[in-house]
C-alpha cells in the first residue's frame, strides 16, 4: 500500500534564469551527475515502492518532459494541472485519486527539486515514517538541523522525547517562512528545525485534515470521484483547478493541524531552491568561487559563476556575487540579495 507523490509544477523562480517557466530547475541536470533532480526524486524511491505507485503531478506543460525523463511510467501516472494553485492542490488531486483505488494507501509525498546525499538514510527515515503512518492518524513531516536563519523554509517546533530513536515527535508549533527576526530567534533556542517539505501519511489521515482545514479544496476534490481514472478526468480537472484557490500545504494544513509529528533526519538534505543553496552544495575553488563555464577569475572570491560553455567570461574583482547566463538572459546580483531575484522575474516579465 506504499505510493509516492511527486511534486513538480514549480517554475522555480529563485533560480532564475537557469530555471525558467519553459524549462524549470527540477528537469536539469543542476549537479551534472547524469540524472536531472526529477529522475534523482524517482531514484530515491527504489525498493520502498514498485514504480507502479509512484505519480507525478505537474503542469500539463511539462508532461512531456516529465515522460521523457521517466518512461517507466505510464500515461496514467503524470497528473497534469491545467494551472498552478501551489502545493495544497495539487496533493488533494494526487490524495483523492489515489485513495479512489486505495483507500488504505500509505503516502509520502517530496518535491522534485532537492539533493539527498545519504540515500541509506533517506529510506531509513522513510521506512520509520511509513511504519508510524500506517496506522496511525497522523501527519508526519521531516525534519532537518537548520544552519543558518534562512526565511525559505517552513519551521518546526518538536517536543523533544528521551528516546528519539528516529521516531516522530509530537509538534508544537509549525511556521511556514518566518520573517528574518523570528526566524533568528527560532534558530537560537535550538528548538526548531527545518521542515524538508517532505510529507508522510496515510490516504485518510490526509483527507481528514483536507476536510477539516481545507473544506473548499476538499469539496471540490472529492467531487472528482466518479472521474478519475476515466475519460471524464481531464475536464473534471480543468473545472476543478478553476475553482480552488491557491494555497500550500505548509499556511493550508500544516500550520492548522495538531496532529503534526516530526522525524528528525540527517540524510545531506539541500533545498535547490535558490542560487546561495547551490553554492553551498557545490565544489569550491581556493577562493571560495563555484564556477560552472568557460570562465577567467581575477581578484575574485565568494561567488557563484554559471555560464555557457560556448563563451569566454572575464570576471575582475567580484567578492560575493552571482553571475549566472542561461539562454537569453545575463543576471548578476549580490549573494546576499538573491531573494530579489523574484522581483527580477516579474520585471522581466512585465517588459516581455
Ligand atoms: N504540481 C505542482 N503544482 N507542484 C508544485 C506547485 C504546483 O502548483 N507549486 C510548487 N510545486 C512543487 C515544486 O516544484 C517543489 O518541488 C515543491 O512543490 C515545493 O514547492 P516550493 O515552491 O519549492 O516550496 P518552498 O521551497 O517554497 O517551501 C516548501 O519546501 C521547503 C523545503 O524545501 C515548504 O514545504 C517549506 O516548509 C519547506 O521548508
Ligand atoms: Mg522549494
Amino acid at each position: 500500500h506504499t505510493y509516492v507523490i511527486i511534486m513538480a509544477g514549480g517554475v522555480g523562480t529563485r533560480f532564475w534564469p537557469f530555471s525558467r517557466t519553459s524549462y524549470p530547475k527540477q528537469f536539469h541536470d543542476v549537479l551534472g551527475t547524469g540524472r536531472t533532480l526529477l529522475q534523482q526524486t524517482a531514484d530515491r524511491f527504489d525498493g520502498i515502492c514498485p514504480s507502479e505507485n509512484i505519480f507525478i503531478v505537474t503542469s500539463s506543460l511539462y508532461k512531456n518532459l516529465c515522460q521523457q525523463q521517466l518512461p517507466q511510467l505510464s500515461d496514467d501516472q503524470v497528473l497534469c494541472e491545467p494551472i498552478a494553485r501551489n502545493t495544497a492542490p495539487c496533493i488533494a488531486y494526487a490524495c483523492y485519486k489515489i485513495a479512489q483505488r486505495d483507500p488504505e494507501a500509505n503516502i509520502v509525498v517530496a518535491p522534485a527539486d532537492h539533493i539527498i546525499l545519504k540515500q541509506d538514510d533517506f529510506q531509513r527515515t522513510i521506512r520509520t515514517a511509513l511504519a508510524a503512518t500506517q496506522d496511525q492518524d497522523i501527519l508526519v513531516t521531516l525534519g532537518i538541523q537548520p544552519s543558518r536563519p534562512d526565511t525559505g523554509y517552513g519551521y518546526i517546533q518538536y517536543i523533544p522525547a528521551a528516546n528519539t530513536e528516529q521516531a516522530p515527535l509530537r509538534v508544537k508549533t509549525f511556521t511556514e517562512k518566518p520573517h528574518l527576526e523570528l526566524a533568528r530567534q527560532f534558530l537560537e533556542s535550538g528548538e526548531f528545525v527545518w521542515n524538508a517539505g517532505i510529507f508522510v501519511w496515510n490516504v485518510q489521515a490526509i483527507i481528514r485534515a483536507f476536510e477539516a482545514y481545507l473544506p473548499e479544496v476538499a469539496e471540490i476534490f472529492e467531487e472528482g470521484r466518479s472521474a478519475y481514472y476515466t475519460d471524464h478526468e481531464a475536464a473534471f480537472v480543468d473545472k476543478a483547478y478553476s475553482l480552488t484557490k491557491s494555497v500550500s500545504i505548509d499556511n493550508g494544513v500544516m500550520e492548522k493541524a495538531d496532529n503534526v509529528y516530526v522525524v528528525l533526519s540527517d540524510f545531506g538534505w539541500s533545498d535547490l531552491g535558490t542560487w546561495k543553496s547551490l553554492y553551498e552544495v557545490s565544489d569550491k575553488n581556493d577562493d571560495l568561487n563555484v564556477i560552472d563555464g568557460h570562465i577567467m577569475l581575477y581578484d575574485t572570491k565568494n561567488c557563484i559563476i554559471k555560464t555557457p560553455k560556448d563563451r569566454l567570461v572575464v570576471v575582475n574583482g567580484l567578492d560575493g556575487f552571482i553571475v549566472a547566463e542561461y539562454d537569453n538572459v545575463l543576471m548578476i546580483c549580490r549573494k546576499e540579495e538573491e531573494q530579489k531575484v523574484k522581483a527580477f522575474v516579474a520585471d522581466a516579465k512585465e517588459r516581455g
